[in-house]
């Protein structure tokens, strides 16, 4: 039998890449093993991938020989950084870099990189709709990863852009589900008006980009967006009020009340709305949920997510 090939998942223990390790190991077929990055390999969620039949390596998206030892071999990578760890959009590029150089030390022959919009390319600096966060962004979670696109181009690696959509599961771990207002009624509050919002669940992120590795070259060079659904916050409280059976209302707030509510990442948060509110055609374009459901026939829709996850969605 031909020998496997070897993708190291950067952040396996948590959404994206635990969904890509459990994609890999789900498809004893494909010709593809499952290499999962930790910085602690004899955590819980490690060993649980270890006994899943995952190879468990240690590595540090912050330690560059880490990141080296653990590519090395390895056919592929997927690359994700860890913004709401650390709040810092120059940690992101540094972790993208190291992953970067890491990818080009070991040869590998297909990257992705998990990234998102710059969208000074929309709203530069001197735009006043939203204002300037940490001096020097817009939506400091996105445009660190935007800007980091290049250094996986410049080092002429075979990368694949994978633009994400919003987690569903945001509504269990995230503090985003419907909580209850002064009128005692429950609400989803969200800055996006009637504009809709590219949703997926997190554990279909890796498995679009399972899709992506199986398809060989074809997306390499290329930046493919995914969604499972894109749903305005009215079709998805009425989503909630079905699958809750008691009502959920969608409390649209304009952006700046959003920033104002003052929990880490309130103001970058609430520009990342304004952002998919006002420029929605931009947004919602490549992140096609057919193209995804090609990738990953078993996408799911928001009404199947909340079936199988409205008990874990804490409803203060
Ligand atoms: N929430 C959303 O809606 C959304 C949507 C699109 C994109 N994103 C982006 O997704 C990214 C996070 O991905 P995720 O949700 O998959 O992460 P996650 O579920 O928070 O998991 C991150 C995992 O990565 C590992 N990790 C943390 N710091 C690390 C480091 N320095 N070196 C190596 N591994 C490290 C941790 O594992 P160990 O403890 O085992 O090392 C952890 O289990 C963020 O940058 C965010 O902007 C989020």
């Amino acid at each position: 039998m031909a020998e496997k090939k070897i993708i190291a998942v950067v952040g396996a223990t948590g959404a994206q890449g635990g969904g890509l390790v459990r994609a890999i190991l789900n498809d004893k077929s494909s010709g593809f093993a499952a290499r999962a990055l930790t910085r602690d390999a004899n955590s819980d969620k490690a060993k649980a991938l270890a006994k899943l039949g995952a190879e468990v390596v240690a590595a540090d998206v912050a330690d560059l020989e880490s990141l080296q030892r653990a590519f090395q071999g390895a056919y592929g990578a997927y690359c994700v950084t860890f913004f709401w760890n650390h709040f810092s959009p120059e940690k992101e590029g540094a972790s993208a870099t190291n992953m970067a150089k890491a990818a080009k030390a070991a040869g590998l022959q297909h990257v992705i990189w998990s990234t998102l919009e710059d969208t000074r390319k929309w709203v530069p600096l001197s735009d006043n709709r939203m204002p300037t966060l940490m001096g020097k962004y817009k939506v400091p979670h996105f445009d660190a990863k935007g800007e980091a696109d290049h250094v996986f181009s410049d080092l002429g690696l075979p990368v694949t852009f994978l633009l994400t959509s919003f987690y569903w599961d945001n509504f269990i771990y995230f503090g985003m589900g419907p909580k209850k207002g002064p009128d005692g009624k429950l609400a989803i509050t969200l800055p996006m008006g009637d504009k809709k919002l590219p949703g997926i669940a997190a554990e279909d992120i890796g498995r679009c980009a399972f899709g992506i590795f199986k398809r060989g070259r074809e997306f390499i060079g290329k930046t493919v967006g995914i969604a499972g659904e894109h749903l305005t916050g009215a079709q998805m409280a009425a989503a909630f009020t079905q699958a809750l059976g008691q009502e959920v209302r969608y409390n649209d707030v304009p952006a700046d009340v959003y920033r104002s509510f003052g929990f880490p990442g309130a103001a970058d948060l609430g520009n990342m709305f304004q952002f998919k509110r006002d420029f929605n055609d931009v947004f919602c374009g490549p992140r096609q949920p057919d193209f995804a459901r090609s990738l990953n026939p078993v996408l799911q829709t928001f009404d199947a997510w909340l079936a199988q996850n409205k008990s874990r969605i804490p409803l203060a």
